[in-house]
């Protein structure tokens, strides 16, 4: 039940925190470079051919998309996917995210603003407060929130019905979602980290749309260098064409790439200066591990949450560290990378 009792005006202040769509359109940047199609969209095969089922169907139908959860690490698309979805299905999108929903009139002012099957996109749903969590329930299951008018003996509860509509929730951590509200997803699709194929394409349609010159060569120099991430692609993508400029004769090649990843401290594996010294950490100060993430993170001196969600997606998957119960070791493969001699450590 919200309430309302402190102010009932709940349609002002949280508009500054609504994103529209067509800010997106107009923004600089990254958001120029995003697919506005999922035929335009590269990768994520299996999550694109099943969510183009389930917009088919429900459009067939006439109706809202089933609440869709994405998951996976950051950069790789989510935003985008939401968006899609939205202009796929034909309706408007309202963007937030969890951290920025502080109390339960701010969700219900976005609930209660939508329109006709629009999409509410939350970023981030893992970091939104229990109370305001509550509000999404029966939201999600009956189109419908619980309100408290007043106060004290005149207190009313008013049962506000909603439009119809479809909420897009992204998370790097599903694991932090509470069950009631991972339940009320109807459509749940994980992202995967890009081969270096799909980077290419992504990074090779990229430099076209900014009019950057490059060779096969060096947009799969790039690709497989960006840790299996578009949002990294596209950031290599403008330093390295910045290399080509002043070094070369603005043509990205694959000597180019390599020249910028090389000073961007990118090494050939794709591995950066936080991931090293990360692996060298564990290896030199842990014995290779096990070693617990708050420890090493503070030897590290970095975010406990950034090893977890920006490191170890990609360190996991490439085989260089592995995460046992008794916390994290570094592999043979690590070892060989930073070219330390291997010694058998402790859980690999
Ligand atoms: N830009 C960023 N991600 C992309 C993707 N998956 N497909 C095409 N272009 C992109």
């Amino acid at each position: 039940m919200i309430d309302f009792s402190d102010d009932i005006n709940i349609g002002e202040e949280n508009e500054k925190e609504i994103v529209s769509a067509s800010v997106i359109k107009s923004d600089e940047g990254e958001a120029s470079l995003r697919p506005l199609t999922l035929d335009e969209y590269i990768g994520q095969d299996k999550v694109k051919e099943n969510l183009s089922v389930f917009i088919k169907s429900a459009k067939m139908r006439g109706e809202p998309l089933d609440h869709v959860l994405l998951h996976g690490p950051p950069g790789l698309g989510k935003t985008t996917l939401a968006s899609i979805i939205a202009s796929e299905m034909g309706v408007t999108i309202r963007k937030t995210s969890g951290p920025a929903i502080e109390k339960p009139k701010d969700l219900a002012a976005l609930l209660t603003n939508l329109n006709e099957n629009d999409v509410l996109f939350i970023d981030e749903i893992h970091r939104m407060n229990r109370y305001v969590e509550e509000i999404l329930y029966p939201a999600m299951e009956d189109k419908h929130i619980d309100i408290i008018i007043g106060q004290g003996p005149t207190a009313t509860s008013i049962c506000l019905e909603l439009k119809n509509f479809t909420l897009v929730g992204a998370t790097t951590r599903s694991g932090q979602l509470s069950s009631p509200l991972r339940d009320r997803f109807g459509i749940d699709l994980k992202l995967e980290l890009y081969t270096p194929e799909e980077l290419k394409q992504i990074v090779e349609r990229s430099a076209s749309i900014l009019g950057v010159p490059i060779d096969s060569d060096g947009a799969y120099e790039i690709a497989s260098r960006s840790r299996g991430t578009p949002r990294i692609a596209n950031r290599m993508l403008k330093r390295v064409r910045d290399f080509a400029q002043v070094y070369g004769n603005g043509v990205i090649t694959r000597e180019i790439a390599d020249i910028a990843l090389t000073r961007l401290e990118i090494d050939a594996c794709g591995l950066d200066a936080m991931d090293r010294r990360l692996l060298t950490s564990i290896i030199e100060n842990y014995g290779g591990g096990p070693v617990g993430l708050e420890t090493i993170a503070s030897t590290i001196n970095e975010e406990s949450i950034t090893i977890e969600d920006v490191c170890e997606p990609f360190l996991m998957q490439q085989g260089y560290l592995t995460r046992t119960p008794r916390g994290r070791c570094a592999t043979k493969k690590a070892y060989d990378h930073l070219k330390i001699p291997y010694i058998g450590a402790m859980g690999t």
